[in-house]
């Protein structure tokens, strides 16, 4: 496993497991499986409903909990600082440890920094080993980098895959030594992104899948990528890419599949805010 260094020294695995939309039931079988796969860097989340799975599938691999990453975040329902300490310590229990490798803001809405402040409690008492942010918007991971906080975030976790690269978002966060993650590497298969023709050839080249050229195309990145699948061979599949190299040719055509627009949502649109906080008054999230 390749590592990148975070800004406060601490080394996180460049490659993970997310588990977004497991169902909670079927966490601990697919965690487990992955474990034994070799993966070490799980991604959780309070609105996932994870963490337990994920905390009884570490306790029974055998693996020293040192070994792990585990990254959490924290959702918009506890964005107060009192809250936001409640919730570092039920992801304790949750998780049945006594430190978080990463703890991250969820969302750039709301009173963000009240839940950021409780981070960085935690982080100076040695309960989280890293802090940072997710789906934040360049001005907004600028503003907070430069005006926020003591602690400058060490992460900020977004939406990238072939189809929306944010090359120019990444050199800011280079910038400021906040290190880009990617979520959704695949793009959950949105847009044919498993049938993209040019992947294709370019995983026929070196006789890999389109999923094995995403991920290699991020870790020449140096961005931090989180996969998911429930399928062990894929979970295999997608550990594999550490014995090839995409060329510049291949980078090129990659780098022209580029849309420069989100197969999810955009957090900068009014749109968006209103519909997170719809979800948030129906109870929904
Ligand atoms: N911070 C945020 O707001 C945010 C948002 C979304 C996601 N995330 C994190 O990022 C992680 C990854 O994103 P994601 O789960 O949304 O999407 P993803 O990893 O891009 O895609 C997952 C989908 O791809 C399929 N898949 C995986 N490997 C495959 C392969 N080798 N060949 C064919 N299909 C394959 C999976 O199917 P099967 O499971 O059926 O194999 C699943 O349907 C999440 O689990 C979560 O931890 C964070």
């Amino acid at each position: 496993m390749k590592f990148v260094e975070l800004n406060n020294g601490v080394k996180m695995p460049i490659l993970g497991f997310g588990t977004y939309q497991i169902p909670s039931e079927e966490v601990e079988k697919a965690v487990s499986e992955a474990i034994e796969v070799g993966y070490r860097s799980f991604d959780t989340a309070a609105r996932y409903n994870t963490e337990r799975g994920l905390g009884l599938a570490m306790k029974k691999s055998g693996v020293s909990r040192k070994d792990f990453f585990i990254t959490t975040k924290v959702w918009l329902d506890n964005y107060s600082y009192d809250k936001c300490r409640h919730y570092i310590d039920q992801a304790l229990e949750n998780l049945q440890t006594d430190y978080l490798d990463l703890v991250l803001i969820h969302q750039p809405f709301g009173d963000y920094y009240a839940a950021y402040r409780a981070l960085e409690e935690a982080y100076q008492a040695g309960k989280i080993r890293a802090i940072g942010v997710s789906n934040f918007a360049p001005f907004r991971l600028v503003d907070m980098c430069l005006f926020g906080r003591e602690v400058i975030p060490a992460i900020n976790q977004v939406e990238v895959n072939p189809l929306n690269q944010r090359v120019e978002e990444q050199e800011i966060m280079q910038k400021y030594n906040v290190q880009m993650e990617a979520w959704a590497p695949f793009g959950e298969g949105k847009n044919g992104m498993f049938e993209n023709v040019v992947l294709r050839e370019i995983g026929r080249k070196h006789g890999k899948s389109v999923a094995q050229v995403i991920l290699r195309w991020l870790v020449q990145r140096e961005v931090v990528v989180i996969c998911k699948s429930t399928h062990q061979e894929r979970m295999r599949e997608n550990f594999e890419i550490f014995d090839f190299e995409l060329d510049n040719e291949d980078i090129q055509k990659i780098r022209e599949l580029d849309t420069g627009e989100t197969l999810f949502f955009n957090p900068q649109t009014v749109e968006t805010v209103e519909k997170f906080n719809q979800k948030m008054q129906e109870r929904k999230w």
